[in-house]
């Protein structure tokens, strides 16, 4: 078996190198600048990786890649992604099977696309081997119809803020969009290694709309993570930030968010139309 996998393997090199692994490749420890692939259960990765890079000045950091990984566009980007640039140490490659590829593909390139980048040529799905048995396969349990029915956040042109609104155009926005929730939005000061942004404590619905209450707080997360130049200008680094953010469900299904509305404590109007509303004629 394992010569058999070695064949195989060595039959799908791109370059078609029949090289002997030990005396060609090396392994080295995952060094910091690879964080993302460092706590995959392993520490050692091989080199020349997947990609061709043959040493760690040439591999790009995986911090690159951060930004697509936080916005959570599929659950196995990471090990995708790491199979290619971090190979684990074994006495063979292990690459993603084609359709791992397509799977991470088809949900992560919008959100490249999202933020200003095609799918990168180097991680072309036809490079990968179709035989399911010799490669890195999908987790079935990962693409299971209940997380593919989860509304996704739109790619979109950045929301208007509007400071210290008046009790009108808060309850307009309340009327004209889907939704209206309550939330915190914080950004972090040194995001290096850690997400950029997150969405502090509970959710609190004014209007619910579309909205899972169970995956809101993840919805917003996303939301922000998809268009980081977006989520910049919105929310200052440091204390989180309250927002009343309204939004709407688009033609596809995916979430956009419309009219948002810092909640200072000052701010006695937005407090005041998000009690009104209920009773309140459109
Ligand atoms: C992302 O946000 C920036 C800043 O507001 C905006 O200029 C850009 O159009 C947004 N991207 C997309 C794809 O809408």
């Amino acid at each position: 078996m394992p010569l058999l996998l070695a064949l195989v393997t060595l039959a799908l090199l791109a370059c078609g190198l029949a090289f002997d692994l030990g005396q060609w490749t090396r392994c080295v420890p995952i060094p910091p600048q690879m964080g993302v692939c460092r706590d995959l259960g392993y520490t050692e990765m091989r080199l020349p990786n997947l990609l061709g890079h043959g040493s760690l000045e040439a591999v790009p950091s995986s911090e690159d890649w951060r930004p697509l990984l936080d916005a959570g566009c599929h659950a196995q980007a990471r090990d995708f992604l790491c199979a290619l640039i971090a190979p684990m140490c074994l006495d063979t490659f292990v690459q993603p099977c084609h359709s791992l590829c397509v799977a991470v593909r088809d949900s992560c390139a919008p959100v490249l696309a999202c933020q200003g980048h095609a799918w990168p040529e180097a991680l072309d799905c036809d490079r990968f081997p179709a035989q399911e048995e010799m490669c890195l396969p999908p987790v079935p349990k990962y693409d299971s119809p209940f997380s593919k029915g989860l509304p996704q956040p739109a790619c979109q042109h950045c929301p208007t803020v509007e400071e210290l609104p008046s009790l009108r155009s808060v309850l307009d926005a309340l009327c004209l969009n889907d939704f209206a929730v309550k939330a915190k939005l914080h950004r972090r000061r040194s995001p290096w290694k850690e997400t950029e942004f997150e969405v502090e404590g509970r959710v609190e619905f004014v209007r619910q709309g579309p909205l899972l209450p169970y995956d809101t707080q993840s919805l917003l997360r996303r939301w922000l993570l998809l268009n980081l130049s977006c989520a910049r200008l919105l929310v200052r680094p440091g204390r989180a930030q309250l927002y009343l953010l309204t939004g709407g469900a688009r033609p596809d299904g995916s979430l956009a968010l419309a009219r948002l509305f810092p909640w200072h404590k000052r701010d006695a109007n937005i407090a005041h139309a998000a009690r009104k509303w209920k009773h309140h004629k459109c």
